[in-house]
């Protein structure tokens, strides 16, 4: 099975989709000295994808980031295609289209027959399993996750995930090229969100659980975790920065893909912003106001409120984190990895649970668990083992 050879920079890599992800997706693989191959099956999609490289590029080259030659390099090596057939060279072609999951199958038995019997199939899907579009092929075992951040050439984690049935050289080949392309690679199980879209879910579920019991309003609950968690952006800024139509669905189909697990239960307070297509700072009002002299509301500084809520979040953060190293997802380094290098956490969950002490998190967790007596707040078996065994995960 595929064992890709150096230099990794000689193969042919194809793009399915010239969306956002597509688009940055063969930028980053086109930077790295590769020949890259775009389909998309709409035109606008693909002059848009043209426009918006030669605009990132050209500004790269002003702030001299890039010299002209590699900016025109770059260029020169991404070719936009109308047949499908011109990737049957191709070593890898990376899908990154419509997240839909029949429409993904139909695109991957059409590429099994274009490509050779050793070309990599990868999908940059979000949410669907792996398995599932791999098991649509007649060689599933070169089918593989290859999650990119948006924007791809900027973002620098990258999650790899092999299926149930993907071969280990395969997995061993695409860490390989992904790697020589400069990003960060983290390598976890097939399972819904993966490793980030996963433990972030509590960054923004227990913020809005926290507002919807009325302990704090957004500008409150925002103000607590950039001032005593170091995060860049609050949780409630986050989601409407990412959209709340988008934070809805990941969160909703996170949920159900874990059978209804409490802890991803979605609320009702998004979900009616999501209704009501208050999607953020791109329809102009989400949790907040966006339209011209709007003042934002002022938080709280309550230094008490601000600690509560703070432990209340980390503490459930760090039990994601916790469960997804129990649950063999990840190792430790790479669970840190993703959310630092992911979604720019300040510090690695893992390591923050070390500093903070493990005694102390399962503290908070015990007492919200005995408070609320809801399966949400249960404590991960591995922390209290932990925590009688006065373990640390890094020392
Ligand atoms: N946007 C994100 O933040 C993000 C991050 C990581 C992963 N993803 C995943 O990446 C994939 C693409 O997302 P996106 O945000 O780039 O979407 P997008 O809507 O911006 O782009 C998708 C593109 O695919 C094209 N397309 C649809 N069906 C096609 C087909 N059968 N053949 C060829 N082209 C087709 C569309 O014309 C469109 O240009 C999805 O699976 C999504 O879950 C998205």
């Amino acid at each position: 099975m595929t064992n890709i050879q150096h230099p990794i920079s000689n193969i042919q890599i194809g793009v399915i989709g010239a969306g956002a992800m597509g688009a940055g997706i063969a930028q980053v693989a086109a930077t790295a000295g590769h020949t890259v191959l775009v389909y998309d099956t709409n035109q606008t999609a693909i002059d848009k994808a043209k426009n918006n490289l030669w605009t990132t590029i050209k500004k790269q080259v002003e702030r001299q980031k890039l010299t002209k030659e590699n900016a025109k390099g770059i260029s020169a090596r991404i070719h936009y295609i109308s047949n499908l057939h011109d990737l049957k060279n191709c070593a890898a072609v990376i899908e990154a289209i419509v997240e839909n999951l029949e429409v993904k199958q139909k695109l991957f038995v059409e590429l099994e027959s274009i490509v050779s019997s050793d070309c990599i199939l990868a999908s940059n899907t979000s949410s669907l399993s792996i398995a599932s579009i791999a098991s649509a092929c007649k060689k599933s075992e070169r089918v593989i996750g290859i999650h990119f951040f948006n924007p791809a050439p900027i973002m620098p984690l990258v999650e790899i995930i092999p299926a149930i049935t993907t071969d280990e050289n395969v997995t061993q080949s695409v860490k390989k090229i992904i790697d020589a392309w400069g990003k960060i690679t983290v390598l976890t199980k097939d399972t819904p969100g993966f490793i980030v879209n996963r433990v972030a879910r509590s960054y923004y579920g227990e913020s809005i659980r926290i507002y919807e019991e009325g302990m704090a309003d957004f500008a409150t609950i925002d103000w607590a975790l950039k001032t005593y968690g170091g995060f860049k952006m609050g949780p409630f800024e986050l989601m409407d920065f990412i959209g709340n139509d988008i934070n809805f669905k990941v969160t909703e189909s996170v949920w159900e893909q874990f059978f209804y697990e409490p802890r991803f239960k979605p609320s009702l307070t998004q979900k009616r912003l999501y209704e009501a297509k208050l999607f953020g700072r791109k329809s102009g009002r989400g949790y907040y106001n966006y339209s011209e002299n709007t003042v934002m509301p002022s938080p709280k500084q309550d230094d008490m409120l601000g600690k509560i809520i703070f432990n209340r979040v980390i503490a459930m953060l760090i039990n994601e984190a916790v469960d997804s190293f129990y649950l063999q997802l990840a190792s430790i380094q790479d669970i840190d990895l993703a959310m630092t290098k992911g979604v720019n956490y300040p510090k690695g969950l893992l390591k923050w649970a070390d500093e903070l002490g493990l005694a102390n998190v399962l503290t908070i967790l015990e007492n919200l668990y005995a408070e609320y007596g809801e399966d949400r707040y249960r404590p991960c078996v591995l922390l209290k083992r932990m925590v009688k065994e006065k373990k640390f995960f890094y020392h």
